[in-house]
């Protein structure tokens, strides 16, 4: 329990004692003292009395003798709370000895499907699919670590009317060809290539219509080579997550071709439940509360004029999959906020049909773009879009550099690792330290320093004290007695306790900024306190005390930066 929650513990009685109604004492952090409720203000004006009196009333019911050193009235009627430091050093202990370092467990796991990554076939990743992996794959981390059973589902696009052309072009360019060129990630030539003789050729087009016709009629042929694309892809998309230290496996990609055979019976559903109206010839369903600019009321399409299904009616079928047959209670998708109005009408839809019912419910983890230097979307030089792989390459190749000349005494093999763990997890803490709902600049010279809210910054930090206790040739002794004087040691054990709150914060609202400022702020204390004082050099018991602060900090930093998908190397 944190102190968050045990100051609310013996506060709410007291305020509900004076109130005669339950109150919520609303504690939080204080400038003032170290943490200050303002409950008692609100509540004048409910009960017609001067705030001071009724904070000073709550005071003389209150219990805290045994948490706080100093628990008084201030202002026009604040309570502030000074934590007595026995108390502080008794959670500071209680945290050493626990190995989920003051995060429980979920009272009530659940199973969640993850929907993140979701590349398309023969088509390059984007930026957006590298913010949505970075995302996903630390909201799958982190709902596992709480004890959820979480699915990782990698929706990958690998249907629809482009395949004709991209199965022709595989053709025209010879098997062995084609799948060497995507095994190598050369997707955007691929699948620019096939596009230009799609615009240019009638006869390619012709037989591209031709062969999704196939495709969708499972002509043996076709779907041997349209395997092919998937396969070629799936083995390059790998190489990516491989490289990106996420945990996306093979087993995960669920190809939205996986829903093709519960299409037809999620739209003759709808139809049965009276939700479809017909548009255009299309088949329509019009969720209440969506609507257009003009006020008119907005179909979510679920089959088109031609008989085909697109996107939405996948994604309908998809719902009812991990509700229905995985037993998911929490669905995640995290898509980028251009998609946000589509996801909207899909659970709408959903609800209705009754595929998504409480305690089920899905959320849209959105993000913004990620924006080049000018503050425009991230392009090439040539102005095309940003290959990912080159990205991280680029991420790998400067973090070494930077490494090499910093850590001259490091050997090659060593170099590489570290510059390899910071150089990825400097572009992932980028994107998972900014809000996730905006944009951001994607700047080298900024994510890869070793001053401010970056990576290396939190890396070297975890470093630093590791390598406290090589010189020391000790290990820590978490049961060691711990002792809280000095200001600088306080501030770094009121960080250290907090870690439990922001953990759960982030599991609900998966603002993983939330989880990337804490560990700032912590190793920020951690840097004040070493500078103020002394470890090594002080006297037991305070050599001992320190210690298990320097040792929790380390573990606080490691777990957290794991959560993130970061590598904390044990030198740098
Ligand atoms: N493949 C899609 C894209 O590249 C993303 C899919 C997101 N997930 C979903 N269930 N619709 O934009």
């Amino acid at each position: 329990m944190d102190l968050e929650e045990l100051l609310t513990d013996r506060l709410a009685p007291a305020f509900a004692t004076v109130a005669g109604v339950p109150v919520n004492p609303v504690v939080r952090r204080s400038g003032r003292a170290d943490f200050q409720s303002d409950a008692a203000l609100a509540l004048a004006r409910r009960l017609g009395r001067p705030p001071r009196d009724i904070a000073a009333e709550v005071l003389g019911y209150a219990e805290l003798s045994d948490l706080c050193s100093v628990a008084e009235v201030s202002g026009p009627g604040f309570l502030n709370l000074t934590v007595a430091d026995a108390a502080l050093a008794g959670l500071v202990s209680a945290l050493a000895a626990d190995p989920r370092l003051g995060v429980p467990v979920a009272a009530e796991p659940e199973t969640v499907v993850i929907d993140y990554s979701a590349p398309n076939v023969a088509k390059e990743m984007h930026v957006g699919h590298l913010r949505s992996t970075v995302i996903g794959d630390a909201a799958a981390r982190l709902l596992e670590w709480l004890g959820h059973r979480v699915l990782r589902a990698n929706h990958l696009g690998d249907w629809g009317t482009p395949f004709g052309m991209l199965i022709e072009h595989l053709v025209d360019l010879g098997e062995v060809e084609a799948a060497q060129e995507l095994s190598v990630g050369d997707l955007d030539s691929f699948y620019k290539a096939a596009r230009s003789a799609f615009d240019a050729d009638e006869a390619f087009r012709e037989r591209s219509r031709r062969r999704v016709v196939a495709l969708q009629g499972g002509d043996e042929v076709t779907l041997r080579l349209w395997r092919l694309l998937v396969e070629q892809s799936e083995r390059y998309f790998m190489t990516v997550y491989d490289r990106l230290d996420v945990t996306l496996t093979e087993g995960d990609f669920y190809g939205e071709s996986s829903y093709n055979d519960r299409l037809a019976p999620v739209v003759d559903d709808l139809g049965r439940l009276g939700l479809l109206r017909e548009s255009d010839g299309a088949s329509c369903v019009f969720p209440p509360g969506s609507v257009g600019r003009d006020g008119e009321p907005l179909p979510l399409i679920v089959r088109k004029s031609d008989g085909g299904y697109g996107y939405p009616a996948t994604d309908l079928a998809a719902i009812r999959h991990r509700t229905g047959t995985l037993g998911a209670t929490r669905l995640l998708y995290v898509v980028g906020l251009p998609q946000r109005r589509h996801f909207e009408m899909v659970y709408a839809v959903a609800a209705q049909a009754g595929w998504l019912s409480p305690p089920a419910r899905a959320e849209h983890v959105g993000f913004g773009s990620i924006l080049g230097a000018d503050g425009r979307m991230l392009r090439s030089r040539a102005g095309g879009s940003v290959k990912l792989v080159g990205l991280l390459e680029e991420a790998i190749s400067r973090a070494t550099t930077l490494t090499r000349e910093r850590n001259p005494e490091l050997d090659e093999a060593e170099a590489a690792e570290v510059g390899r763990a910071v150089g990825i997890g400097a572009i992932k803490y980028a994107d998972l330290s900014s809000d996730r709902h905006r944009d951001y600049v994607l700047d080298w010279e900024r994510m890869l320093s070793l001053d401010g809210n970056t990576a290396p910054y939190l890396q070297y930090a975890y470093s630093r004290i590791r390598s406290i206790f090589r010189r020391a040739g000790v290990a820590a002794r978490p049961d060691a007695a711990v002792s809280l004087v000095e200001p600088a040691e306080r501030a770094l054990a009121f960080e250290l306790v907090g870690f439990g709150r922001v953990v759960g914060e982030v599991a609900e609202n998966l603002e993983f900024h939330h989880l990337a400022g804490y560990l700032y702020r912590l190793a920020a204390a951690f840097s004040a306190f070493y500078e103020r004082c002394p470890v090594l050099r002080a006297d037991e018991p305070v050599r001992d005390s320190r210690l298990v602060l320097c040792d929790l900090t380390a573990r606080v930093l490691r777990q957290g930066l794991h959560l993130l998908g970061i590598r904390t190397p044990e030198r740098m």
